[in-house]
């Protein structure tokens, strides 16, 4: 036999050894009813909106046309272009001690007209962009069409393809309006229509323009008599002459509660679902703006919508702003949540032009939010309050929270949120303020330079296994007279567009959100909403298109510990009952990489069980090593890595094993860090690491690599001193069974223990008086786990599971939206403690009546 067919043969007799001892891995979880730890607050589960990815326009806002006012060829206030560029006026940036930055954003318009274009017989038709005769201030500019003659078989058209296409289903109804004047140029019909992909009729109706010079709007109904996703709409000219068009609008009949100007049914849908307790608009990064001149404001997003001059989003895009404040506080109202208003606090973007509204010119923009909880919440007495009734909404809006800024921080930030807060509170007295923190965990230079919060607001961008790692992360946090909502999480790197790993990652995060559900109040998903022909962020809670949607597993699981918030929640003891010979959590292989720096190793050796198991020979033997990425070659008795980039890698062929050592050494010759010894390999996309000299040489951590992406999974540890370029160093791991230990020239340089993916919550809803159990295993084998309660169980008690369980890697799909989804069993107690098995990969509670 050779040693390639014995490694193998070793390695198989270890994974079928694994598998015998996987299955018996045993857990006790003891539930301490009689001791309550902290209470959970309804409010935790809540739901945040934000004008991304086309989550709005082209999304959740169900307008089927795309620019419908002819204006998305707009640049954004406060710009000019150069060389396709966009440059924003260069004021001072906010956080960088009065100098303005150098940001810019390429202009990516390829059309004067987008969503628009021509088809049929366009030799007989022109259209221009014109601003005479405005619509209106908000809609200056219209289409100006000039048509030639028309044959009964091939007209000429205007089009509008919509985002993406549009959804229109058989026998369904859907409402066409827009605004035209002919100015008595025009002779001849006008003809509506929905196509196909093919430019076949789906739908058709017919006008008769009216003779005159002003603007008069035309409402149509269109009844298909067959569907498609990807529907357009067209303006068949079947006469000749000069016309206008502007603000060309369809809607489907069938919204969200049928509200005119209405959301998508199956989007807001899956949205109420959630049960959320709040709902927070319209942003993230969109609140802030490219610029202070872009920024949103809630004036501009009520009344006719045809007034409404749209808002450009930092995500590349023009905002319609149809899903405006009003129609923001009346979905609120609509699903019973709570309203969470996010307004400018007079600072852009920092990762844009960070423009901003100095201090002493800040008094109108407090005034401005005034006007806007007043808007939500005043008598019909005051400006705002006649407003909304005037708007059709006499009574309050349930506008609870407002919070000021996004992602701002800093001492800078705290003086600004100060003087909001005061404004605020000074008026209205119970409406709970929110102080945002940056980017990331709470930002204690930010919280202690603030006068008085209600809530601080942390955001939480996490990458696979980060929560099981770090379930712990509220404990620590420093109570004090202010609650935490995580404004934005998601686990959002390693995981796919959003797969099993990822839901069970953020299972696992939410369960730590409860067991700190003193501090922790509030906290929503981010991003809520993805069209899929716009994605902004990696990875997204509900994806769509213009016609089909569908909800990602962590959907379902936030959904299921919303429907099953215990209220509060008891003491509760894990453990994991040790195996004889604990199981090899880091078997695989092994390799050797580099990022952003070109390294040499060599005399690699492997000791296992007391034997040498393998010995590098580079210069005899290269071919044990399979490069990946970089320039590997034999340099001397060297392996040698040459080339420029992130995570250059090679890995040694066949060999798989559990427990050993691996000494070798290691020379940088130039670059930013220095070493990288990847272990646990399964495969190129998928191992651990030890980087030595990260971080520009000045750490050391360990890395994962799930599916391609990298992330830490350890504390940098600092190096006492840089890696030397040109010195050789010794290099040791020992992998043992359960920790991973690295030592640099012979000392102790960080170490690595295995986290054991069991974790458990359990408390008790006061209403029902039932025991709700949450437990996630997060592991590639199931538990076998004996669940006990103080005094025992009762016998006969009906227990409901609900179970979600998939591979790692599953997802659903447009293909198969709901292959992924709570089960529920039910059963009863027979014993005094519960036994349940909880497979490699699941989300299950269990709720005890
Ligand atoms: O959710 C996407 C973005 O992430 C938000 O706009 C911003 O607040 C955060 O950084």
């Amino acid at each position: 036999m050779d040693r390639t067919m014995k490694r193998l043969l070793k390695l198989s007799l270890l994974l079928l050894c694994n598998t015998c001892i996987l299955a018996q891995q045993k857990a006790v979880i003891r539930i301490d009813s009689g001791s309550v730890k902290n209470t959970v607050a309804p409010t935790l589960h809540g739901v945040f909106f934000e004008e991304i990815s086309h989550g709005g326009d082209g999304g959740l806002y169900a307008e089927m046309v795309r620019n419908r006012g002819f204006e998305d060829n707009r640049l954004p206030p406060g710009t000019h272009l150069e060389n396709g560029n966009i440059f924003p006026r260069r004021t001072p940036h906010y956080n960088l001690a009065g100098k303005p930055t150098d940001w810019t954003m390429p202009w990516t318009l390829t059309t004067e007209w987008p969503g628009w274009r021509l088809a049929g017989d366009t030799a007989a038709i022109r259209v221009r962009l014109t601003k005479a005769h405005p619509l209106n201030s908000a809609s200056p500019q219209s289409m100006e069409i000039s048509v030639s003659g028309s044959q009964a078989a091939n007209p000429p058209q205007l089009v509008n393809e919509g985002y993406w296409g549009m959804g229109v289903s058989k026998g369904k109804n859907y409402h066409l309006s827009f605004y035209a004047r002919d100015a008595g140029n025009y002779r001849g019909t006008l003809e509506l229509a929905l196509l196909d992909r093919s430019g076949n009729a789906l739908a058709t109706s017919q006008v008769t323009l009216k003779p005159g010079r002003q603007w008069q709007q035309y409402k149509l109904r269109l009844e298909a008599f067959s569907g498609e996703d990807s529907a357009q709409l067209a303006f068949r000219f079947r006469g000749k002459g000069k016309l206008w068009l502007d603000f060309v609008s369809l809607f489907p009949e069938e919204t969200y509660k049928n509200r005119a100007n209405g959301l998508r049914a199956d989007l807001a849908s899956y949205i109420a679902g959630l049960q959320p307790s709040f709902l927070r608009w319209p942003g993230g990064c969109f609140v802030e703006g490219i610029n202070v001149e872009s920024a949103p404001n809630w004036k501009r997003t009520i009344g006719p919508v045809e007034q409404r001059p749209g808002t450009f989003s930092v995500w590349d895009y023009w905002s319609t702003d149809g899903f405006g404040y009003h129609e923001y506080l009346q979905f609120c109202e609509d699903i019973g949540a709570d309203a969470l208003y996010v307004f400018n606090a007079g600072v852009s973007c920092e990762f844009r032009s960070g423009t901003f509204v100095p201090d002493d010119s800040l008094q109108p923009v407090i005034d401005n939010v005034l006007d806007a909880i007043e808007y939500a919440v005043g008598p019909v007495t005051t400006t705002y309050g006649k407003m909304r009734a005037a708007n059709g909404h006499p009574k309050p809006f349930p506008l609870r929270y407002v919070e000021v800024g996004n992602e701002q921080h800093g001492p800078w930030y705290a003086k600004r949120y100060n003087r909001f807060h005061e404004a605020i509170r000074k008026q209205y007295p119970d409406i709970k303020i929110i102080s945002s923190m940056g980017i990331g965990d709470i930002n204690r230079w930010t919280l202690d330079s603030i006068r008085t919060t209600d809530i601080a607001d942390e955001h939480a961008y996490k990458a696979a296994n980060w929560s099981f790692i770090n379930y712990n992360h509220f404990d620590g946090y420093k109570r004090g007279d202010y609650d935490v909502y995580v404004g934005e999480y998601a686990t959002n790197a390693g995981v796919g567009q959003g797969n099993m790993l990822a839901a069970l990652n953020d299972a696992v995060y939410i369960m730590g959100m409860e067991n700190n559900g003193d501090l922790v109040k509030m906290s929503s998903y981010a991003p809520l909403l993805e069209n899929v022909n716009s994605r902004h962020w990696p990875v997204n809670l509900i994806r769509f298109n213009s016609a089909k949607s569908f909800a990602r597993i962590s959907y379902y699981a936030i959904k299921l510990f919303q429907e099953n918030r215990a209220d509060e929640n008891f003491v509760v003891q894990q453990s994991i009952i040790p195996l004889d010979g604990a199981y090899p959590n880091f078997s695989g292989g092994i390799g050797l990489a580099t990022w952003d720096t070109q390294t040499e190793y060599k005399d690699l050796e492997i000791i296992a069980n007391g034997k040498q198991v393998y010995r590098s020979d580079f210069l005899a033997r290269p071919d044990e090593w399979k490069v990946v990425s970089g320039q590997w070659q034999v340099n001397g008795d060297a392996w040698q890595q040459s080339g420029n980039g992130a995570h250059l890698l090679s890995l040694l062929k066949d060999l798989s094993l559990e427990e050993y050592t691996l000494r070798l050494k290691g020379r940088k010759l130039s670059g930013y860090n220095a070493f990288i010894i990847p272990f646990a390999v399964t495969d190129e996309r998928n191992h651990l690491r030890a980087h030595i000299g990260s971080y520009v040489n000045k750490n050391s951590v360990f890395e994962q690599v799930i599916n391609g992406s990298v992330s830490n999974i350890g504390k940098y540890v600092p190096l006492r001193q840089p890696i030397e370029t040109g010195k050789w160093y010794n290099i040791r791991l020992e992998v043992g069974r359960n920790q991973v230990m690295v030592f640099l020239e012979d000392s102790l340089l960080m170490s690595h223990r295995h986290t054991e993916k069991l974790v458990s919550i359990a408390g008790r809803d006061r209403e029902t008086g039932d025991l709700i159990l949450k437990v996630v295993n997060g592991d590639d084998h199931p538990y076998d786990v004996e669940i006990q309660v103080a005094g025992g169980f009762r016998k006969h008690s009906q227990v409901r599971v609900y179970e979600i369980r998939a591979g790692r890697n599953e997802e659903n799909s447009f293909a198969h939206p709901e292959k992924i989804l709570p089960s529920l069993t039910e059963l009863t107690t027979t014993e005094p403690s519960l036994k349940r098995r909880f497979p490699a990969n699941s989300i299950t509670v269990l709720r005890i009546r």
